[in-house]
């Protein structure tokens, strides 16, 4: 497999090597891309932890006269955990990371610069991020590793995607592949996205994109009709998926599509696109299982080493590298009960909007006390509430919508009070990617990277 950092690409059908600029020849934005800016990280903190960087950071700022706007911070040194992780159960599989789950562009960059990643865009904006990045750090970029992994793409899109040499994509109808045929000259190649059994993941895809095996295979006597190379398979087992069985089933059924295109196409298949997925909590067994389905169906292929793997890996490789730190910017105790609101300066408009769009559950923790920086400490002080009879709490974020509400019922390790900031582990995926500025709330948010692991 090449990486995604080397200046030059195979072509699968030439077997020439030839390089890709950045900057597309001929394309209708001649000017893609701002000046190349420094490869440096813009805000990088040497030799700290999060729990470090946040008591430096938070002793500074003073809320009678600081904004205290919500910021992130990444570790670098979880990015390298969570690859390292990725590749100890599935060395084989090539992650290509799914930009949509956390665009920020320092991030894309550190991914190039760390591991033998390609990309998932879905977008022309991805697409110009992943590009971009590659440009800030002086590198060429190989677009075989890039898919354009969105089975319905807008006109004008394809036809960027197209001008750049992105040249590989997902479709799951006919109409898509007529789109490709008349917009591309039929110079694109495809995976076939079969839908899976994903009802029980938390944001099952499914219902919206893939084709069963029978529809599939209408696809391919199409695409063959019109001279559409079909490269392989593609399946997303849906976005935190849990029950492990959706593998099995899917695997067995690209194999029954790929047996049908390698009977068909005088081009044999040799991409197989597993999706994505995949949780730090939920890695291990599912990884196990995915292992034995491909050894099982596809280990001659594996064997010939005529087959490449990818997976389009979201949160597993962003959620646990980010720490979302947000600002207490209201309390209000009810009268005669044990129970307070909390109001934050980020919310569910904001980067909070992963408790709507993604379901996920987040675990406010309490930075600061009453001014003392408290994060992760166990002892007993004054405001502590490590009694039996803890206070209840809801969270809520800062706008003027009901529905803005972080956590309706909540216990918190320390009592708060205006100006006091709260955090939020595990913030990488689906969070700022969504974020919106509803109510004149910002959805720009500082990020600061620091690296636990040099
Ligand atoms: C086509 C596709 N690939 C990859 C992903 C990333 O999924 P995850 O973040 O669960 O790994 C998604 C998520 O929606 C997706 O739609």
């Amino acid at each position: 497999m090449t990486s995604a950092s080397q200046s030059s690409v195979i072509n699968k059908t030439s077997g020439f090597i030839s390089t890709y600029p950045l900057t597309p020849i001929g394309s209708t934005e001649s000017i893609l891309f701002e000046e190349s800016q420094n490869n440096k990280l813009k805000n990088y903190v040497e030799n700290s932890t999060v729990k470090n960087f946040l008591y430096n950071k938070l002793i500074q700022l003073n809320p009678e006269y600081d904004e205290c706007s919500p910021f992130y911070i990444c570790d670098i040194g979880e990015i390298k955990r969570q690859l390292k992780l990725w590749k100890s159960e599935l060395n084989f599989i090539q992650p290509y990371y799914a930009v949509k789950c956390n665009p920020n562009p320092d991030f894309v960059k550190m991914l190039i610069q760390i591991g033998n990643i390609g990309f998932d865009c879905a977008s022309q904006n991805e697409i110009k991020t992943v590009f971009k990045a590659h440009q800030d750090l002086g590198l060429n970029i190989n677009t075989e590793n890039l898919i354009y992994a969105n089975p319905i793409k807008p006109i004008y899109q394809l036809k960027f995607a197209n001008s750049l040499n992105v040249n590989l994509t997902t479709i799951d109808s006919i109409e898509e592949i007529e789109k490709i045929y008349k917009f591309t000259d039929g110079n694109m190649n495809v995976l076939i996205r079969i839908t899976t059994d994903d009802s029980s993941a938390t944001c099952p895809l499914s219902i919206k994109f893939g084709s069963d095996v029978k529809y599939s295979k209408k696809i391919v006597d199409k695409c063959i009709e019109l001279g559409i190379n079909i490269r392989g398979i593609a399946f997303h087992c849906g976005s935190g998926f849990k029950d492990s069985k959706t593998i099995i089933k899917a695997v067995k059924d690209s194999r029954d599509v790929w047996n049908y295109i390698n009977k068909n196409q005088f081009n044999k298949c040799d991409i197989l696109d597993v999706g994505g997925g995949f949780s730090k909590e939920n890695f291990i067994y599912p990884a196990k299982i995915l292992n034995n389905e491909i050894q099982k169906f596809y280990g001659n292929e594996l064997l010939n080493n005529n087959i490449k793997i990818i997976s389009e890996l979201g949160r597993f490789l962003s959620a646990s590298c980010f720490t979302l730190a947000v600002n207490v910017i209201g309390v209000r105790k009810e009268i005669d009960s044990n129970k307070t609101r909390v109001y934050l300066n980020d919310g569910l408009y904001g980067n909070l909007n992963c408790i709507l769009f993604d379901h996920q559950e987040v675990e406010p923790k309490v930075l600061t006390s009453y001014g003392k920086y408290v994060y992760n400490d166990n002892i007993n002080n004054s405001n502590s509430n490590n009694n039996n009879e803890m206070n209840q709490y809801s969270i809520w974020g800062p706008t003027c919508d009901g529905l803005d509400c972080i956590k309706a019922k909540t216990t918190l390790s320390h009592d708060v009070k205006t100006g006091d900031w709260i955090g939020f582990e595990n913030a990488g995926a689906y969070t700022n990617a969504a974020a919106t500025n509803f109510n004149g709330f910002t959805n720009e948010f500082e990020c600061t990277f620091i690296d636990t692991d040099i």
